[in-house]
């Protein structure tokens, strides 16, 4: 069994964060998104590893990624170019995939329950391809499966006007070779791309059996800004926190913690956990962070207030204000005006933002 993650698209609904970088890389608890993939791929016991990417952010990251030897996995880099769909971009991979099954993952999805389950009910029977299944509040935005009273499915449609269940398929997809076929002989859907539920809908119109799995743990596409802050929330809830960095005496906190070594929380800080602080970043006095943030690395926060926010990185934050459910793109600086005349907000701000005073 091989891997696939899927890395290419535009990260339009992620804009600005993606005008600089792919939305692969944005930080879920001060992890890139596309490494919870990895790991839950070498977790299932999946070492080689394909990665499909496209024109935009193709660089940084492979130069994230590597290899893959710091993980444990062997990582082969497959270029689709334009996103013409998710059927193409498994198309470009056959050549890597050979004659094996294999899982597909989309590079902006996390789940917390991993994904050997998939691959092990797969790999009990004859299946064409196995899909994964949750139910969602919004059908209309999804791939949608409807099933039979024994739970076969019976037909899958991308993001229906009308859905027929609300049976979501998740992001997560297992494949016989067969699939490639299946590929070769679709058109563009109406959005104009190359639908991979189309390819699944073929295989089962040709009587491939398909299996289809009720992910129970929480599954979070991270397409859009407010998805993100759900994903870091959903981690920070159950993770492992430990203290490796530097509380100096007088500092506050309270709840999990996860402090990188050389991270530093000073005298007359507050923070209340689950909150993720990255290497090199430093809480100055007169700081609150609150439940559900992660600072990134290299940050400086001082006298803010701030509470379920995403800071991705190398950012100083330095206003005495309340920051709240924001997410706060690489390198941005965000300070007090009052001294400056005339009064008010001073900003410099990206093409895409979205701001509330
Ligand atoms: O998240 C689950 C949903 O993912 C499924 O329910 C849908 O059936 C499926 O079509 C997909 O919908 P999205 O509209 O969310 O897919 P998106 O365009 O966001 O692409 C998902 C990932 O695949 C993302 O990491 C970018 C990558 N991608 C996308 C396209 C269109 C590629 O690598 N190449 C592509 O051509």
């Amino acid at each position: 069994m091989k891997g696939l993650i899927l890395s290419g698209g535009t990260g339009s609904r992620l804009r600005p964060i993606t005008h600089t970088g792919p939305k692969q890389l944005v930080p879920v608890a001060n992890k890139p998104v596309i490494e919870y993939a990895v790991e839950d791929l070498k977790e299932a016991g999946i070492t080689e590893i394909g990665v499909v990417l496209g024109h935009k952010g193709r660089e940084e990251i492979q130069e994230h990624l590597g290899d893959g030897s710091k993980y444990g996995v062997d990582i082969t880099y497959i270029i689709q170019g334009n996103p013409l769909g998710l059927a193409h971009a498994a198309g470009t991979a056959r050549d890597f995939v050979g004659d094996d099954d294999f899982v597909m993952y989309l590079g902006d999805n996390i789940l917390n329950q991993g994904i050997s389950e998939l691959v092990d009910s797969f790999e009990t029977g004859d299946y064409g391809a196995g899909i994964a299944l949750q139910r969602v509040d919004d059908p209309q935005a999804f791939g949608i499966a409807d099933v039979d009273v024994d739970g076969n499915v019976t037909q899958l449609i991308e993001k229906p006007d009308d859905p027929p269940t609300d049976l979501a398929l998740i992001g997560i997809y297992v494949f016989s070779p067969a699939i490639f076929n299946a590929i070769e002989r679709l058109e563009p859907s109406w959005r104009g791309e190359v639908e991979i539920t189309d390819a699944i809908q073929l295989l089962l119109n040709e009587g491939h059996n398909i299996d289809s799995h009720t992910v129970e743990g929480w599954w979070k596409d991270t397409g859009k800004p407010e998805d993100i802050l759900h994903a870091n929330r959903l981690v920070l809830q159950d993770f492992d926190a430990s203290v490796d960095g530097t509380v100096e005496g007088g500092a506050e906190i309270s709840g999990p913690v996860e402090l990188a070594a050389s991270a530093t929380i000073e005298d007359g800080a507050v923070v209340r956990g689950p909150v993720s602080i990255d290497a090199e970043a430093t809480i100055e006095t007169g700081t609150y962070l609150g439940p559900y943030t992660s600072v990134g690395s290299s940050c400086r926060i001082a006298g803010v207030h701030i509470e379920n926010t995403v800071v991705v990185g190398e950012s100083e934050i330095t206003c005495d204000e309340k920051i709240v459910d924001s997410l706060i793109g690489r390198a941005t600086t965000i300070g007090g005006a009052d001294e400056l005349l005339p009064e008010g907000r001073r900003l410099v701000v990206g093409e895409n933002s979205d701001l509330k005073f």
